[in-house]
């Protein structure tokens, strides 16, 4: 393995113990609640967005420890909208992370419960790190907002609205994308600058911004181009249910042109940041040719 593939891994790893132990705390009555919880949660999935919040936080010289709720409280919403993604009532998808939706394990009623369970849960989570201090308030405010009605569910409220559209432009897919993706991956590459003073919490900002764009791009490119047996999910969807995507917007070659643009804006980024930022560069990589 090479050093990127190592460090990930090893970040993925560090994680998911972390993931692991808030996963030991979950204990309800009925189990059907926290079991469907954690089914999806530890199915596994690239867990992009925490190893984004680790190796920021590595740049700016924090530690791992002060990262670990934030980390875990913004994988808990990522999950969560994931499960709501695949409900019969938006995406109608029957697998998530190469195995059965939740739903299609546990009912459709007791997944919108554990959505609702991640995202409470989350928000918990958040709250025990607030009297820690006011940066610890503001990041996690800046979690919230990220995963909410200017946010996330705004982007997948869009994403709704704009399905069989025939007059929708470009600006509309960026809002679309800004939203429902760039926003949590903002939130996982500012909350490291959030807990140091706001050092390069702009250059971040941005970087953020790009990379979800690229993120969902390829998201898209593979939905239209990839494989289930890579992706763990079913492909071909987005034209089925006519989403309002770069795919529609462009085709996919122009889209793959785009990758490149976009791929190279975000080195740009961080081309404006002091400190070992060769693993996001990799990383920018990574997300250009990822097959799942
Ligand atoms: C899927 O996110 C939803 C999008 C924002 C495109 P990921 O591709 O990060 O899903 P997992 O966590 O790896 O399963
Ligand atoms: C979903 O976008 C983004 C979320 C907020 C979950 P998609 O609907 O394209 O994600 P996939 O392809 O189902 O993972
Ligand atoms: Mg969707
Ligand atoms: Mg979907
Ligand atoms: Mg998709």
């Amino acid at each position: 393995m090479d050093n990127f593939n190592l460090k990930y891994a090893e970040l993925n790893e560090y994680f998911n113990k972390q993931l692991n132990k808030a996963c030991d705390e979950i204990s309800t009555s009925p189990e059907i609640l926290g079991e469907s919880m954690k089914y999806s949660l530890q199915l596994g999935g690239k867990r992009i967005r925490p190893v984004l919040m680790y190796s920021v936080g590595e740049i700016l010289g924090l530690e791992r420890e002060k990262l670990n709720p934030f980390a875990c409280a913004l994988e808990f919403i990522h999950t969560y909208s994931l499960i709501h993604d695949d409900l019969p009532a938006m995406d109608n998808d029957d697998f998530r992370r190469g195995k059965p939706s939740n739903h299609k394990v546990y009912g459709e009623a007791n997944a919108i419960l554990a959505g609702d369970g991640l995202l409470n849960t989350a928000y918990s989570i958040l709250f025990g790190e607030c009297f820690k201090g006011n940066e610890y308030i503001s990041a996690a405010k800046f979690i919230c907002d990220a995963g909410g009605i200017y946010g996330m569910i705004a982007g997948q409220s869009a994403d709704l609205h704009y399905e069989n559209a025939a007059d929708a432009d470009e600006n509309t897919l960026e809002y679309i994308y800004e939203n429902k993706t760039a926003k949590l991956l903002i939130a996982a590459v500012t909350v490291p600058c959030v807990l140091s003073n706001g050092r390069y919490y702009s250059e971040f900002k941005q970087f953020g911004k790009k990379l979800g764009y690229l993120f969902q791009l390829t998201d898209d490119i593979l939905d239209a181009c990839g494989s289930f047996d890579k992706l763990g999910k079913t492909t071909g969807k987005d034209e089925k249910e006519d989403k309002l995507t770069a795919v529609k917007l462009y085709g996919v070659d122009s889209c793959k042109l785009r990758v490149d643009i976009v791929g190279d804006d975000c080195h740009k980024i961080l081309d404006g940041v002091d400190g070992d930022v060769n693993f996001l560069h990799d990383l920018v990589n990574f997300v250009k040719m990822r097959l799942n």
